[in-house]
């Protein structure tokens, strides 16, 4: 697998693919590859002849308080994980590569309505500095397919949504959320957590699981599923930014006809911040 930097260099790889008939599947990521990453290779593999991923960690995307300093990058074993994977190329662009004039992109995707509430209430620009970087990938690779994990299920619209507004010519593929034996989502952020602060973590996906069986169970008092939900967390000493039943297809607060829901937390536990979701459909 060769590593290219530049946004010339990746352009011309892909013009080449293209021209020689090869379908093209694209995963983006900002490093700090786990095996969440694997299974996003692994469909990109299946839908694409030839399969790029990208590793950049997105200043437009991070808050002034956030982690973007603190973000781990660990392009070496990353590199590693691609080639097992059978990633064909990597672009890891730097910083100027992606913004040559610095802070001063005059140019920000937003996707109104899906980027301010549920983490966008808590991370203010954060899916703008998203969708801008992903339509920018996606203008410099020009990809058949892209995969996104569901783990971050309110992004996966977002780019959903922005694909569609924008008319890109991209399939985007959702991959299912790889969990430790305990539960955990895999995330970077993970790394974050003490070990006893990793043990209690395992509430994330109780709770979420506890919410579903009662929507399956056919419980409409979605108030009190989520303050149940809430309440299991912060017992676990967690900071909950919320714990929200939605319509899966928009994120809105569902009817009681919507039988396509997903329930979603943003927790803080410790240094991390971490969200998760599962996904349901009422019987
Ligand atoms: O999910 C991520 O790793 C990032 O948000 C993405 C999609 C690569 C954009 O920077």
């Amino acid at each position: 697998m060769d590593t290219v930097t530049t946004v010339e260099a990746v352009r011309t790889r892909a013009q080449q693919w293209r021209a020689a008939g090869l379908r093209i599947a694209f995963v983006p990521t900002m490093g700090n590859l786990h095996a969440g990453h694997t299974s996003l290779l692994a469909a990109a593999r299946y839908r694409g002849d030839r399969v790029i991923a990208s590793i950049f960690v997105n200043p437009l995307q991070f808050g002034p308080s956030e982690d973007y300093t603190a973000y781990p990058r660990t392009l070496l074993e990353d590199q590693q994980l691609l080639q097992e994977a059978r990633c064909d190329l990597l672009f890891a662009p730097g910083v100027t590569d992606m913004y040559p004039h610095g802070g001063d992109q005059r140019t920000l995707v937003v996707v109104r309505g899906l980027s301010d509430i549920l983490c966008g209430r808590f991370r203010p620009g954060h899916f703008d500095g998203v969708a801008t970087v992903v339509a920018k990938l996606f203008g410099i690779v020009a990809p058949d397919v892209a995969v996104f994990g569901e783990k971050d299920y309110q992004q996966l619209l977002v780019v959903r949504h922005m694909t569609l507004d924008l008319a890109l010519p991209v399939d985007i593929v959702g991959a299912p959320t790889v969990r430790a034996p305990d539960g955990l989502a895999l995330s970077s952020r993970n790394r974050y957590l003490s070990a006893e602060e990793r043990t209690r973590a395992a509430v994330i996906h109780q709770s979420l699981s506890q919410a579903v069986a009662a929507l399956y169970d056919g419980d409409t008092d979605h108030a009190a599923l989520e303050r149940a939900g809430s309440l299991m967390l912060e017992r676990a000493g967690m900071i909950v930014d919320y714990f929200a039943i939605r319509n899966a297809a928009d994120l809105t607060e569902p009817n009681a006809a919507c039988s396509d829901l997903v329930v979603l937390t943003a927790v803080r536990l410790g240094r991390a911040r971490l969200i998760d979701n599962l996904r349901t459909h009422r019987p």
